[in-house]
């Protein structure tokens, strides 16, 4: 099933002139997309249009079947996760636990549920231990699992993670490599930026080039 999909979309910075244009793109369920380019290339600027973040200036993409100029931001976000380059940056609760539950709570959603999947998840991914932690002390790597427990927590089935393997050492590597063969098991899309081989050669995926700001097919 098509998850995303983006239509000659043009976006362009008015402040640097910076200008990506995507023909034809489609990310499917169940299938890992690598996304490759040189630094500038326009990878960040795809992703974030890929996640709502941006708005495309000319084209259409839609998400799971809908038009994403209709869907709101939490609209897309319940559905399409992002994973920043910094994951400290989309964290904001104090401690782990916190975080797991800080939209149901905003939602004012019955919380014995979402404590119940909370623990599940942080099990999952090996986060059990650290559920009184403060965000803050957490390891790159524990972080990156922890912000993709909430994606999952508020029901994301595709996840698009920037340049996730940069300064991990190769312990959090493997335990990400886990975590990301459990969502294709399990049927979520991943969409993946990065330049690394390692991955490459993993997974034998799809890959989608940027070179100044041209999505090559
Ligand atoms: N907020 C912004 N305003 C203006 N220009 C930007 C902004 N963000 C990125 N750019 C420019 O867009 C180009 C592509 O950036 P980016 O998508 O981050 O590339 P990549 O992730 O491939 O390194 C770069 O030249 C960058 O300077
Ligand atoms: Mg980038």
């Amino acid at each position: 099933m098509t998850a995303i999909a983006l239509f000659d979309v043009l976006y362009c910075y008015e402040r640097s002139g910076f200008v990506l244009s995507c023909p034809r793109l489609e990310l499917r369920l169940g299938e890992l997309t690598l996304i490759t380019g040189p630094n500038g290339s326009g990878k960040t600027t795809l992703s974030k249009l890929m996640c709502g973040i941006l708005r495309p200036k000319q084209g259409r993409i839609s998400i799971f079947g809908r038009r994403a100029d209709e869907l709101s931001l939490g609209e897309i976000g319940s559905k399409v996760g992002y994973l920043f380059q910094n994951p400290s940056r989309q964290l904001f609760a104090p401690t782990v636990w916190q975080e797991m539950l800080f939209v149901q709570e905003i939602l004012g959603q019955d919380p014995q549920p979402a404590r119940a999947r909370a623990e599940q998840l942080l099990a999952r991914f090996r986060l059990a231990d650290l559920k009184e932690r403060r965000v803050y002390t957490l390891s790159r790597g524990e972080q990156q699992r922890l912000a993709i427990c909430t994606m999952l927590m508020g029901g994301a089935e595709f996840f698009i993670l920037d340049e996730p393997t940069a300064g991990l050492d190769r312990s959090h590597r493997t335990e990400l490599y886990k975590l990301m063969d459990e969502l294709l098991l399990e049927g979520k899309g991943l969409a993946v930026i990065s330049h690394s081989r390692e991955l490459a050669s993993r997974w034998k995926c799809r890959q989608v080039r940027l070179r100044e700001g041209q999505v090559l097919a």
